[in-house]
């Protein structure tokens, strides 16, 4: 067993959960910092370490940092809701802001460099050039989005003010086992769960909006191999997707023969939205492996597996 301990904050979420198997699976000893707001404990691995404290809390937080004595520390815990943060922009920030001063300060005191988890799609405005490349001046249209931008230059300045090589990864659209089909994003749990109850989602933009779907084993790897790279990446596939398309292939997943729904788009969403990876593969090798096709395939079948304990029982 290594001595070597990443501290995962958020490490009961979505993303969060499977970085954790990835550290474990590396031969890490992983503790996870995680209020469960969001997060589910069920999600956590039997060989981590539990810790249930509010990142905003900081003696609470540095507690934990002065017992765990960090090599690698991963930041992924988060008010993540565009919703939520419009209407309430406060606590967004206290979130999204101060708590990542918090992290920064134990990573700071301990020598940790800290991965942290921005947001591509809640960053770069509609007018960015697709795909669209690190250096695109910011443009959020959300609270959400101005939170992670203020997150990742507290991120950028403690790295040039301390030398600590901390990485920002701005990461695409997640999808995978896991996600809960009940937020307002993850269009994949959302449409999965949808067919699994023979019902019709909705498909917003009447289909039309693209994104860049990437799968989370993809991104906790990219992660995991962000350690100690000073900078500003990516994580990505480059590829554009309609969201009728993603339809499609779940539906073909689920052998169902449902129509969505088409609505128009909600406010506050962008038309389309693509990253270019390029820059973490010349700078760490990194680049997504799983495709489309295949990645959608497999997580229907690993969502509808999670949904199963919730079915309705059959009536009559
Ligand atoms: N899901 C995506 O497509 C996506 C895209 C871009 C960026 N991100 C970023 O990735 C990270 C993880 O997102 P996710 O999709 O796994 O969301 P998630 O909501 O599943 O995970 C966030 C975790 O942080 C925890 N948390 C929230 N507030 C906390 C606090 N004050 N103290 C301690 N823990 C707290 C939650 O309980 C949860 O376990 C976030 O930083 C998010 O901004 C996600």
């Amino acid at each position: 067993m290594s001595n070597r301990c990443a501290l995962v904050t958020g490490g009961a979420g979505f993303i969060g959960s499977h970085v954790v198997d990835a550290l474990i699976g590396d031969g890490w000893r992983v503790v996870i910092v995680d209020d469960l707001s969001t997060g589910d404990a069920r999600r956590v691995a039997d060989e981590a370490t539990l810790e249930v404290v509010d990142i905003t809390e900081r003696a609470a937080l540095e507690s934990v940092f002065q017992a765990v004595r960090p090599a690698a520390v991963f930041h992924l815990a988060a008010q993540s809701s565009v919703t939520r943060s419009v209407a309430d922009p406060e606590r967004d920030c206290e979130i999204n802001v101060r708590g990542t001063l918090n992290v920064l300060a134990g990573a700071t005191q301990h020598g940790a460099p800290v991965v942290f988890t921005s947001t591509g799609g809640a960053l770069y405005g509609n007018d960015a050039p697709l795909p669209t490349s690190e250096d695109a001046l910011p443009a959020p249209i959300s609270p959400y989005g101005a939170s992670k931008w203020a997150g990742e230059a507290y991120v950028v300045t403690w790295r040039e003010a301390t030398g600590n090589p901390h990485a920002v990864c701005r990461l695409g659209n997640v999808y995978g086992p896991r996600q809960s089909p009940h937020g307002e994003a993850g269009v994949v749990a959302i449409f999965s769960h949808s067919l699994w109850r023979g019902e019709s989602p909705t498909l917003f933009g009447f289909g039309k909006p693209t994104r860049d779907y990437v799968h989370v084993h993809d991104v906790a790897r990219a992660l995991l191999s962000a350690v100690g790279q000073a900078g500003v990446f990516n994580i990505s596939t480059g590829i554009e997707t309609a969201v009728s398309r993603i339809f499609e292939l779940l539906r073909d997943a689920a052998a169902a023969n449902v129509q969505g729904e088409l609505a128009p788009l909600r406010a506050g969403e962008l038309e389309r939205s693509c990253l270019d990876p390029s820059r973490a593969y010349e700078q760490f090798g990194w680049r997504a492996e799983i495709g489309l096709e295949e990645g959608l395939a497999a997580t229907y079948e690993a969502l509808t597996a999670e949904f199963e304990p919730d079915r309705p029982p059959e009536s009559g």
